[in-house]
């Protein structure tokens, strides 16, 4: 991945800001993440975000695949969202909280990133409504149950340019998102399904030989 050669000093700005920040948002019940009724945005910032390494990998991957359009299932504060606009013509990204979207929606103003639009909502109610787009990048960071995993990746497959990539978040954070990884990647739909620990990565691309490789970045 190209992600040593990426650097947005500006965006990890906002992230300091947000690691000091002591305002509560009140959190909702949506996924298999935090139930505490409210939360700082500095803890949501430290436990929720992709990590600088890891965002910039995945802005690397964005980049190296020419990327256009994304699809990105779960905001949170907006900070991943901002690498991937700035290696994309669009990013499409939803949450359920609407006091999360807000905050990313100020930081994205913040940034001057204007190719985001942002869609508040549960992934399940918002997805069959999607407008009928050819993704080349999703990346589903958000409800991490492996059931949850399952569906959506059934309900996006289809909406996947010819060379787009589905990237999974988090497939070894519990037994049950494993089990859904393990099933995902005997699929006989994806060419080539690439284990990078902190995410799993399929595509159907048919120039690429049907392969499985592990990769730890
Ligand atoms: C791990 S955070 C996303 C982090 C973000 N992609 C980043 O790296 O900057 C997951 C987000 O998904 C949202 N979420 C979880 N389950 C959801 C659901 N069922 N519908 C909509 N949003 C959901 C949570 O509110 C949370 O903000």
């Amino acid at each position: 991945m190209r992600g040593a050669s990426i650097s947005w000093p500006e965006i990890e700005r906002e992230r300091s800001r947000l690691l000091k920040d002591q305002n509560e948002v009140p959190m909702l019940d949506l996924g298999a993440g935090s139930q505490s009724k409210a939360r700082t945005v500095a803890e949501i910032a430290q436990s929720a975000l992709k990590r600088p390494r890891h965002a910039r990998a995945l802005a690397g991957l964005a980049s190296y695949l020419e990327t256009a359009v994304v699809l990105e299932l779960g905001t949170c504060l907006g900070i991943t969202t901002a690498y991937l606009g700035k290696h994309a013509t669009s990013v499409t990204t939803i949450e359920g909280n609407p006091a999360l979207a807000g905050h990313a929606e100020d930081i994205w103003r913040r940034l001057n990133v204007q190719n985001v639009t942002s869609i508040v909502g549960d992934f399940d109610d918002v997805l069959p409504s999607l407008p009928p787009l050819q993704y080349d990048l999703i990346f589903i960071d958000g409800n991490h149950r492996g059931a949850a995993l399952m569906r959506y990746v059934n309900e996006l497959a289809p909406c996947l340019s010819e060379k787009g990539v589905i990237v999974c978040d988090d497939i070894h954070w519990s037994r049950d998102m494993e089990a859904a990884w393990d099933e995902l990647i005997q699929e006989n739909r994806w060419s080539l399904r690439v284990d990078f620990y902190e995410w799993g990565l399929l595509t159907a691309n048919p120039s690429l030989a049907r392969e499985f490789h592990r990769i730890r970045f």
